[in-house]
């Protein structure tokens, strides 16, 4: 179990003991995968390159592996299954995509170090997984629809985003959307004070870490797999997530009421190892480009209507009472979130901020 109740301060709030576990077993899974996954990827694909006139289909194609953290049957999920379907068609077998979901590989921020090393090339973490400026779209009521989150990521703020994760290895292909954050707890959660002393998951952002603690609880990270069992046993009270992800890992089994808060937004990025990727041969590259284009289609026409739907779900199964502030109460919530901006501007260029609310503010 690798809940640990954080603070500010910490490093993306996971303590050192686990970090250096994660980075010990990603390092040796690592080192055994980069032997048979680089030597089926970048060396075959120096092969291909030469030998691709006479021989178009490689005995062995090069292998994507794409690791994700969360069911199947979600916008990611099906879109991860959407790009190896297009990709292994459109390259004829040249590219095998093994997509593994529900952190069957990786956990959360594990999958970063095994991105880096190589041991996967393909991944679509939260935005809050990448740190810094990313977090910027963390920032409580920052969106009020998923129109403006899209302006945002589409124009030159997404595309800096991206840019800069280039110094790190990593290649930005694609922001791929999920939707509105709800809270669930063991008690109703109405006002601003009813979140005094809770326990409450939030991904590994500091932005994140800082909204609950300036609602009074008390901010635990730790990776999605280990949710519903943490919240099952009584280690945590509550948990903010899309009602997709809630749905899908089962969590409104374990909680006793929901607010249709819609305070924060969750998206993801979809990157590869740069490495992995610049090693390709172009015409693969190009196609693989094209396929990324109409999976992250695919998945931006999801993630809206699949939110929509799992919140009906959960309120069919009539095991949680849902709550739906009014706007007056919303107000109440977004007062009293607003000195986050000002502590996240220790990690977020306040200069982002200013820039994202320009956009919000501009006429669509
Ligand atoms: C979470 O950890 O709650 C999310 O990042 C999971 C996901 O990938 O949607």
């Amino acid at each position: 179990m690798d809940i640990d109740h954080t603070n500010v301060s910490g490093t993306h709030g996971e303590n050192k003991s686990r970090r250096l576990a994660t980075a010990l077993t990603t390092f040796s899974i690592a080192a055994v995968q980069l032997a048979s996954v680089w030597a089926l990827g970048i060396t075959e694909v120096d092969a291909q390159t030469q030998a691709s006139a006479t021989a178009p289909v490689p005995a062995r194609p090069i292998l994507i592996q794409f690791s994700h953290v969360v069911a199947v049957d979600t916008a990611k999920g099906r879109a991860a299954l959407k790009f190896k379907e297009l990709a292994e068609a459109r390259t004829g077998g040249q590219v095998r995509v093994e997509v593994y979901p529900n952190s069957q590989l990786y956990k959360d921020r594990e999958e970063l170090d095994a991105l880096s090393l190589g041991a996967v090339q393909m991944l679509a973490p939260a935005l809050s997984k990448f740190g810094g400026d990313f977090e910027a779209l963390d920032l409580p009521f920052l969106f009020t629809s998923h129109a403006q989150y899209r302006r945002v990521v589409d124009g030159p703020i997404g595309a800096r985003m991206l840019q800069n994760l280039e110094s790190r290895g990593f290649r930005g292909l694609a922001f791929w959307d999920n939707g509105f954050k709800v809270f669930t707890a063991n008690r109703p959660l109405q006002s601003v004070q009813d979140f005094k002393g809770l326990r409450i998951r939030v991904q590994a952002s500091k932005t994140l870490v800082t909204q609950m603690k300036q609602l009074g609880s008390e901010p635990s990270v730790s990776s999605l797999s280990n949710v519903h069992e943490a919240l099952r046993s009584g280690k945590l009270d509550g948990q903010e997530n899309t009602p997709i992800n809630i749905a899908s890992q089962h969590l409104h089994d374990v909680q006793t009421h929901l607010t249709v808060s819609n305070h924060g937004y969750l998206a993801y990025a979809v990157v590869v190892n740069k490495y992995f990727w610049d090693k390709l041969p172009a015409d693969i590259r190009t196609t693989l480009e094209g396929a990324m284009r109409d999976a992250t289609a695919y998945e931006n026409s999801l993630a809206e209507a699949d939110n929509i739907r799992a919140l009906k779900q959960i309120e069919a199964t009539g095991k949680l009472n849902v709550y739906v502030p009014d706007s007056r109460v919303l107000a109440q919530w977004r007062q009293a979130l607003v000195p986050v901006y000002q502590t996240s501007e220790a990690w977020i260029d306040p200069a982002l901020i200013s820039d994202i609310e320009a956009v919000n503010q501009a006429p669509p």
